[in-house]
């Protein structure tokens, strides 16, 4: 039996904030942003708009092109860092809005590579007998904790979300294998200082702007690319798989510079490598299953190719995972 992805569809808000929008509100320029990353444009979200309004919209879609009912999910995953309220769930909020029942419905936190862990996590699930069809979906406000007076960041984020259908199904297709890895020592590089139990919040935490994230991104650039490099090719050696094979590389839309160097240094033609950061730029856990999603419904994808998803992101965590389609 294979573990397929039987669906896909992503929702990306209605307002678009171009580059030159933002020029208006921090000391910076189209052509700094264009040169040093790749992003003409992002979506925003509405103030009304929380994670699980996006995610659900992504997961209609994907449920619709999986010809799949609510009433066969018997696992739902969201990965997100920008949920709807630390609790309960935006996994439980959802769940309730789409009317699900009698399923496993949690949160995954891997930032960046969240839509990866989470893919591998339903895997593993999908391998036990009782259960037989799962919903991911990876979604993000990144706007509602963005540092607008921070040029260093506030020019590389998006909103917007992804999701996939997952069926346990006869035959050779299907997820091939997943390589996840993480190192915490790298957390003070890419995080969101306050809100937690370590500095809640306070009149002071407010003021001094904690409650945004907040990159080195020089040194997150150096550490990415190689384990993102390493990654792919850790998922190919788990399925005997060459980069010679892989039809569609889907990368982490984090940065052009980064997605350029990643397919040099494994020799991947870049026509071979998916790119929407022009305009979604980088929208965390969600990046990976949006991308996903319009590539599918480009018809980019045919049925047997080779798509290996890769990301990296805050903890630091990063991944891999090799689908026959
Ligand atoms: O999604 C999770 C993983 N995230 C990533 O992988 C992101 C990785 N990092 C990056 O993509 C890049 O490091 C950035 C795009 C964030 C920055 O590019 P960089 O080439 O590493 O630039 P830098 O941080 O070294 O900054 C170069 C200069 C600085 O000025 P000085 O100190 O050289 O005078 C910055 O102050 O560019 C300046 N700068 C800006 N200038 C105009 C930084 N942001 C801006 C800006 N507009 N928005």
């Amino acid at each position: 039996m294979g573990i397929r992805i039987v669906g896909t569809g992503s929702y990306l808000p209605e307002k678009v904030l171009t580059n030159k929008d933002l020029e208006k509100i921090v000391d910076t320029s189209d052509e700094w942003i264009v040169s040093r990353t790749g992003i003409r444009e992002r979506r925003i979200c509405s103030d009304k708009q929380a994670a699980s309004d996006l995610g659900i919209k992504a997961a209609q879609r994907a449920l619709e092109d999986a010809n799949v009912k609510v009433e066969d999910i018997d696992l739902l995953i969201v990965a997100t860092i920008t949920p709807d309220m630390f609790f309960p769930s935006t996994a439980c909020i959802i769940q309730t809005k789409l009317g699900i029942k009698g399923a496993a419905i949690f949160d995954l936190n891997a930032a960046c590579a969240g839509f990866i862990y989470s893919l591998s996590t339903a895997q593993q699930f999908l391998q036990m007998e009782t259960y037989k069809t799962a919903l991911v979906i990876a979604t993000e406000t990144l706007s509602k904790i963005t540092d607008w007076e921070d040029r260093n960041t506030c020019v590389l984020l998006g909103d917007g979300a992804g999701a996939a259908v997952l069926k346990k199904e006869k035959g050779d297709s299907g997820i091939l294998s997943c390589y996840l890895d993480a190192d915490g020592q790298y957390g003070d590089l890419l995080n969101m200082p306050a809100g937690g139990s370590r500095l809640p919040a306070t009149v002071d935490t407010v003021k001094n702007r904690l409650h945004y994230l907040k990159m080195k991104g020089n040194e997150t650039f150096r550490i990415g690319v190689p384990e993102m490099v390493n990654s792919v090719k850790r998922g190919l050696e788990g399925c005997g798989l060459k980069i010679e094979d892989v039809t569609l590389l889907i990368p982490h839309q984090a940065n052009i510079r980064i997605i350029k160097a990643i397919a040099k240094r494994l020799s991947i033609s870049i026509d071979k490598v998916f790119v929407n950061i022009d305009k979604c730029a980088n929208t965390s856990a969600a990046t990976v299953p949006i991308a996903l999603d319009q590539a599918n419904r480009q018809g980019r994808i045919k049925q047997g190719d080779i798509i290996e998803l890769v990301a990296f992101g805050a903890g630091f965590t990063w991944g891999s995972c090799v689908i026959k389609w």
